[in-house]
This record gives structure tokens, C-alpha cells and sequence, in this order.
């Protein structure tokens, strides 16, 4: 049986490795798939091999096979020279800056982060007197004018995941790299399929596998890669903590990686014939699509990207909430729930007006950001058309 490592795979596209990766067969008497381990208590056959804790694996808390399976996979996609497994993106988000932040630093963090990051900066890394510098996401290495001798830390995430902003990551962690400032990349979005995070520079990167990995809205998970320099940094700030992932969501997101790369293919098409449809709309004032001329980094995208992913957003022209509330009520197929990447079609309206500070978000009328699903794309439009036709009768 043709066993492979990760050695092997050098010089293999990120598509065959997604087949290949974090697979033993050997090891699982010959079935194709890792199982599902299951464990606190791992017995050791003697006093001295309890005392050294010479295991392979030593507790549940500090991996099993199926969780090393999935880390190791991810390291190999990633190009990171490490992974940790936590039980949501926001976890990996808070664990990454934990990692990388003390009390008396600087961090400085993307105005378009994913709020819940914004959060977790303001409360917790503000009580432990950290303190957080939010920064507009056009700037590339004129971010340096915000870097202060206490800067430890610049968090990113491009696209900005509802108003879609690109940003210059290899120049910012070039900068960073420079004044030996850690960098952690939000990379859901993209995922290392599209953005190879440490090829670009990243330090740390953190992918919310809930989203594309999992590809069923059926789990959490949250996965921090890094680089040789960050990652026995990440690890010990990983099992101090123990916030580990549940082994079924490991287990259904090792499954998820092997159609990674189908999947995400198929949302950037149906994403782009979307968007082109929605561009041509008279309701519609603007797409955030990074694919777009018109969104803020979009030559940014074609320079660094690989490909475009299933969720944008459009801003419409004014309207009332009543008139947008009657539009997307009677939608048949996109359901309104947050979250996104799974095989059902989603919109959200959003408003990032109360919590930018050091941007304005100010459109004329509403926003609403699709996650675009497998669903037959004509049929997706016609859900649509007659929401928009409800949207007018309103108005
Ligand atoms: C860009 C981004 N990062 C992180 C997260 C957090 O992921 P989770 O829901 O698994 O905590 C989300 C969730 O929506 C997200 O959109």
C-alpha cells in the first residue's frame, strides 16, 4: 500500500494534496479514512514511561490521531510549519492573539475585522492593558506611521469579511517583519487554497473551518497555522489553554478538506455569475466582490489571490427597512442566517456604521453580503428577481 508522508508530497498541487494529506493508512489497518478517536486517559505501560509521559499521545486534551491527522494536513496546506486545532474560529482568533500579546503591549487590528474580533480586543486583551489601534484597511506599509515601540502585534483579515476591503499583506508583513512585529492573517475568506498565509508572510493564520472546511454548516472548529519561529510559541500558549476541538467536528472536517477545493471552485463560479447579475441591476449601487474593479484592493486580489470565494456583498439603493424587510422575507432559497460556506445559500443585511473607527462606513442605502450555495444558479437569480420586484412595490 503506497503510504505518503508529508516529505513526499513536496511538489505536489494543493489538489492532490488534498487527497493525500493526513492519511496512514497503515496505521488504521488499511481503511481509507482516519477514525474517529474518542479519549481522555491515554494508559502508559510503565512508572518511567508515565514519568516522561513517552507516548505518542499523552491525553485527549493534547491531540489524538484524528486531531494530529487534520494539523498535519493543514500545516501541508497552510506551507505553516505547525496547527492547532480549537473549537471555534473565534477561539483560534483569541488563542492566536494570546499567543503573541502581553499586557503593556500595542496591537494594531484592521477596522474591517469580523466584529466578534473586535470584541475579544476591546474586552479581554483591554483588560489585560493591552492596547488596540484600529487601522484602515487601504494602508499597505504606510501602516507604519501607527507603530509604536510597543507594537507587538498587527492582526489582519483580507478580504474583510462583510465590506470585503483587500490589504496589502505582503507589504505589512514585511513592515512587521522588519520592526519584529508579529502578524496573524484572518484568512477564512480565502482559506490556504486561495491565500497561501505564510508564502505571503503571515506569522500565524487562522482559518474558521466552520466556514468553507466544514462546507455543511454542521460544526465549529477553528485552526491556527504558523510559521518555525510562532508555532512552539502557539503550541504552549495552545495546551496551557486546552481549548480544544470536539473530535467529531475534527473528524467531519478532515472529511470536508478532501472536496475543499471542488467546493470552493464551484462557489467562486456561481459567486461570479451572481455578482455579474447583480452588478447589472438598477437596485443595486455597488459590488464588494474582490473580483471587482470597484472594490477598495481589488488589483491587490489579482496580484496575491488565487481565486475568489463564494460570499460578497452589494449595496442597494435607499430604501425603507419596511420595503428591504418585504424583499427578504418572501426569498424561497436564501435563508437569512449568519455564518457562511456551507451548501445553502445565505444573505444577511448588515450595518457596520456604530463600531468603524478608524474608517467611515456610510453607503447611501442598505448592504446585504450573499453566501452563494450549490443551488442551480438560474433558480438562485429568479429567488431573487422576485425579491427585488417586492423591494420596488415597496418602496
Ligand atoms: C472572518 C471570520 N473569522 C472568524 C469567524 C469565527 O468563526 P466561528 O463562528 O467558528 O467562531 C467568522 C464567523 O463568522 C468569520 O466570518
Amino acid at each position: 500500500m503506497p503510504e505518503s508522508t508529508p516529505q513526499g508530497h513536496a511538489g505536489l498541487k494543493n489538489r492532490t494534496k488534498l487527497v493525500h494529506a493526513g492519511r496512514r493508512p497503515s496505521e488504521q489497518l488499511g481503511f481509507v479514512n482516519t477514525p474517529l478517536y474518542r479519549g481522555s486517559t491515554v494508559l502508559f505501560p510503565t512508572l518511567e514511561d508515565l514519568y516522561a509521559r513517552n507516548a505518542r499521545f499523552s491525553y485527549g486534551t493534547q491531540g489524538t490521531p484524528t486531531t494530529e491527522a487534520l494539523e498535519s494536513a493543514w500545516t501541508e496546506l497552510s506551507g505553516a510549519a505547525g496547527t492547532v486545532l480549537t473549537s471555534t474560529g473565534l477561539a483560534a482568533i483569541a488563542l492566536a492573539l494570546l499567543t503573541a500579546a502581553s499586557s503593556g503591549d500595542h496591537v494594531l487590528v484592521v477596522d474591517s475585522a469580523y466584529r466578534p474580533s473586535r470584541i475579544f480586543c476591546d474586552t479581554v486583551l483591554s483588560r489585560m492593558g493591552v492596547a488596540v489601534t484600529y487601522y484602515d484597511p487601504r494602508l499597505g506599509a504606510s501602516l507604519e506611521s501607527l507603530i509604536r515601540p510597543n507594537t507587538r502585534v498587527i492582526f489582519l483579515e483580507s478580504p474583510g469579511s462583510q465590506t470585503f476591503e483587500v490589504q496589502d499583506v505582503p507589504a505589512i508583513t514585511a513592515l512587521a517583519r522588519s520592526k519584529g512585529i508579529c502578524t496573524i492573517l484572518d484568512n477564512t475568506w480565502a482559506t490556504p487554497l486561495f491565500f497561501p498565509p505564510h508564502a505571503r508572510g503571515a506569522d500565524m493564520a487562522v482559518e474558521a473551518g466552520t466556514k468553507y472546511l466544514s462546507g455543511h454548516s454542521d460544526l465549529l472548529i477553528g485552526l491556527v497555522s504558523a510559521t518555525a519561529e510562532w508555532f512552539p510559541k502557539l503550541r504552549a500558549t495552545f495546551d496551557a489553554f486546552a481549548m480544544c476541538a470536539g473530535p467529531e467536528d475534527v473528524f467531519l472536517s478532515l472529511r470536508g478538506l478532501r472536496t475543499l477545493d471542488l467546493r470552493l471552485r464551484e462557489a467562486e463560479r456561481q459567486a461570479l455569475s451572481l455578482a455579474h447579475w447583480l452588478s447589472e441591476r438598477k437596485e443595486v449601487i455597488d459590488v464588494l466582490h474582490p473580483a471587482f474593479p470597484s472594490c477598495p484592493g481589488h488589483d491587490l486580489w489579482k496580484r496575491d489571490f488565487l481565486g475568489s470565494t463564494g460570499v460578497f456583498s452589494v449595496l442597494l439603493a435607499p430604501c425603507s427597512r419596511a420595503a428591504l424587510g418585504r424583499m427578504l422575507d418572501g426569498l424561497k432559497l436564501f435563508a437569512m442566517g449568519y455564518s457562511w460556506g456551507g451548501y445553502e445559500s445565505l444573505v444577511i443585511a448588515f450595518d457596520c456604521r456604530s463600531y468603524r473607527s478608524a474608517t467611515k462606513w456610510n453607503p447611501p442605502g442598505p448592504a446585504l453580503r450573499f453566501s452563494v450555495g450549490l443551488e442551480d444558479i438560474e433558480d438562485l437569480k429568479a429567488d431573487l428577481d422576485a425579491g427585488f420586484a417586492r423591494l420596488r412595490a415597496a418602496c
